[in-house]
């Protein structure tokens, strides 16, 4: 489609998201805000709302030149309880002081209980955040496009360990609390994601392949989200890993926390894991596919374990679990090679392994391969979660140059 008609495209979708605006959902659209933690909304397609509040504000950042300012500030603000540095603008001051401020449904109770559900089954997120929701990162065509063409595409191991540490801040024992670094990642992030809306817009490359004219739409973030604790919950579940209802609803909570401080409107947040599922099999599901920049994220991540650990982390291991989490599909997508040996062994000893660790089957002398396994989860939840600690996330000001 050339410019021009894709611009026509464009303003009949600016025209549906006026009609969204006033209340109407448009086609694709049907979840319904009463499943949301706000309960009720104008049921507005969030495909046409991104953030009013941070969007001008980081542009005219940009465009001022205050950001390499700005970055260096921000570099000592690191505890969600620590005051802002003094000389930052003051108009990026106060809608950091409103943006970092917990939402009023915040159940602390249910944040403590969190912690609990995350220490128990630390080994399990880190590899599903890594290889699940982190591959599947690479099948979701707007974000692995908007990824590669931005500035941390050039340097995809530097990018993974930045999102990684939004996975390491969720799950630490302090997370939200004011020794914690949740709060301080999510309203970072926020001005990096509205930093995008105004750069990536700006790349002959991005603008080539896109069909859009402003990245990271609020729906987008909720297609992102589905990856991240929905995808991770449903694995959960079919792995038959045994999860305390109130522990289960207290990992959501943790989340739909982290979607309220990324700048998402409660109205789009599902208030439980039923109306998630259902959120999800609408926005997610059906937007998964193949691009070119895809499968080239997807091969740098494959490759990311030899760099650690050149023995047990090698790119076939990664890719027959990315295999064995995503399905044949997803993996023929990403054009990741068969593994004889470790398909087959994934397929029949991943479920007794489970049933081993979490204590379901009396297993007194449990073979090798489980050990294996263990070892496996080790390595990959410090490669994906621990391994990010001190990392600093900062606003770009510019995309992938080329
Ligand atoms: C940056 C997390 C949704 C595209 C980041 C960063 C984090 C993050 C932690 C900072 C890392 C860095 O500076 O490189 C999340 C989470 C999301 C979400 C938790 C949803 C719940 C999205 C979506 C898109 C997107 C939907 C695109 C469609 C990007 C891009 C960057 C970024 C392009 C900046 C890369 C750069 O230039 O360095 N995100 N993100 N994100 N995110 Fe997201």
């Amino acid at each position: 489609m050339d410019r021009l008609s894709r611009r026509n495209v464009l303003a009949v979708g600016g025209a549906l998201g006026a009609l969204g605006a006033l209340g109407v959902a448009t086609p694709g659209w049907t979840w319904a805000p009463s499943g949301s933690v706000a309960g009720a909304g104008a049921g507005a397609d969030p495909r046409w709302v991104w953030d009013e509040e941070a969007d001008p504000l980081v542009a005219s950042l940009i465009d001022r030149g205050d950001v390499p300012r700005v970055n260096e500030l921000l570099r000592t603000w690191t505890k969600n309880g620590q005051a802002l540095p003094s000389g930052l603008p003051a108009d990026l001051r106060d809608f950091m002081e409103r943006a970092r401020q917990l939402p009023a449904w915040t159940d602390q109770r249910k944040l403590a209980l969190a912690v609990e559900f995350n220490n128990k089954r630390g080994l399990y997120l880190g590899v599903l955040y890594g290889l699940a929701s982190g591959m599947m990162s690479t099948v979701i065509p707007k974000e692995a496009r908007a990824v590669y063409y931005s500035q941390g595409g050039a340097d995809m191991k530097d990018r993974i360990s930045k999102t990684a540490k939004l996975g390491y801040d969720i799950g630490a024992r302090n997370a939200y609390q004011p020794d914690g670094e949740m709060i301080v990642t999510c309203v970072k992030t926020r001005l990096v994601h509205a930093a995008v809306r105004h750069l990536l817009p700006q790349s002959p490359y991005w603008s080539a392949v896109a069909d859009e004219e402003i990245p990271i739409s609020q729906r987008d973030m909720m297609v992102t989200w589905h990856s991240l604790p929905t995808t991770v919950m449903q694995k959960l579940t079919a792995w038959k890993v045994p999860i305390p209802a109130a522990e289960s609803e207290a990992f959501l909570h943790s989340w739909q926390v982290g979607a309220h401080m990324l700048g998402i409107r409660d109205e789009y947040i599902p208030a439980s894991w039923v109306e998630a599922n259902s959120q999800a099999a609408q926005v997610l599901t059906p937007v998964l596919a193949p691009t070119a920049e895809g499968i080239k994220l997807a091969d740098i991540l494959l490759n990311l374990g030899s760099v650690i650990d050149g023995g047990l982390l090698t790119k076939p291991i990664l890719g027959a679990f990315t295999r064995f989490m995503l399905g044949d599909q997803i993996a023929g997508w990403l054009k990741i090679d068969r593994e004889p040996i470790w398909d087959t062994l994934l397929k029949t000893a991943w479920g007794p392994f489970i049933a081993v660790r979490e204590g379901l089957l009396p297993f007194p002398l449990a073979p090798a391969a489980y050990w294996t396994f263990d070892e496996f989860l080790r390595k990959a939840a410090l490669l994906f979660l621990s391994e990010a600690k001190p990392i600093r996330i900062e606003i770009p000001v510019a995309n992938r140059p080329s």
